[in-house]
């Protein structure tokens, strides 16, 4: 989609991230209940999370990765070969089309994905279709995007400064950040029992420049920041600069973002 960062490309800075999300993981992880010896499916892996940490926490699961970003597979695989974990295997993979034997895995994990995905519900019926009977299902989708500062500091910062399709895509990451949308959702993909939450994680940056420093080393705004002349960036620094005032504790950046974990089973 415009406006969205090319996952391929920004795959390894992508790890600069990874910090601030590892909650989100571990609620993730929390609500999978996975047990020794379960195969286990991350859909939309990225860099290879939550499915690095599921495989270095419990040796004898056998956890796939699928992303459809080949970029972000390479960058997982090769954290897995770097590692020795022989229990974890990365693979390119859109969601909605899973090409795997119905019923393969006892648990399916997927954060921050399916908010992002062309067809929200075929990748949420994919994950239904390949997981085994009483199997569990754990995602993650950011909240609304009231709920979502730092995001809405980007597409404010860019909002009169571009055309809409060129904008940070905000509306599509936020577009299941109501509970009840990702209910339903799960509920329309034939999910059973399943319950929702709210959560919130936390950014933490030393300074509003390591931030903004990590948003560029990130490469997350690259097609935005090329689309303007270069005396633009500096004010569009400033400008996030003034809006994330608010958030400074002491001196350091703290920006709550809330997420909303969602989590069910298949019958059987
Ligand atoms: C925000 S990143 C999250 C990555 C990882 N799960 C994490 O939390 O660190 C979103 C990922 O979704 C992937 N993605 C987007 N649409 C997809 C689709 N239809 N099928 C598979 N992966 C998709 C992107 O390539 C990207 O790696």
């Amino acid at each position: 989609m415009a406006g969205e960062p090319d996952w391929g490309a920004v795959a390894e800075k992508f790890d600069l991230w990874l910090p601030h999300l590892a909650p989100v993981g571990e609620a993730l992880i929390e609500k999978l209940q996975v047990e020794s010896g379960q195969r286990v499916l991350d859909v939309a892996c990225g860099t290879g999370e939550p499915a690095l940490t599921l495989a270095r926490r419990w040796p004898n699961l056998e956890v796939e990765g699928v992303d459809a970003a080949e970029g972000m597979v390479r960058a997982a695989q090769t954290k897995a070969e770097k590692e020795g974990l022989s229990n974890v295997h990365f693979r390119v993979m859109p969601a909605e089309r899973l090409d795997f034997e119905e019923e393969t895995f006892h648990r399916v994990v997927c954060r921050f994905g399916v908010m992002l995905f062309q067809d929200s519900l075929k990748g949420l019926k994919e994950m239904l279709r390949v997981l085994k009977p009483g199997g569990r299902v754990a995602v993650a989708v950011w909240g609304n995007a009231d709920s979502l500062p730092s995001f809405r500091w980007h597409h404010q910062a860019f909002e009169s400064r571009l055309p809409k399709e060129q904008l940070p895509p905000l509306d599509k990451v936020a577009s299941l950040g109501d509970p009840v949308a990702l209910h339903q959702l799960m509920t329309q993909a034939g999910f059973q029992d399943v319950e929702v939450e709210n959560r919130q994680v936390e950014y933490h940056f030393d300074s509003i420049d390591h931030y903004w420093n990590t948003v560029e080393a990130s490469q997350v705004l690259a097609q935005q920041f090329q689309a303007l002349p270069k005396d633009q960036l500096q004010q569009i620094r400033d400008e996030v600069t003034l809006m994330a005032q608010e958030y400074l504790v002491d001196g350091r950046l703290v920006v709550p973002h809330r997420y909303v974990v969602g989590w069910g089973m298949k019958d059987g």
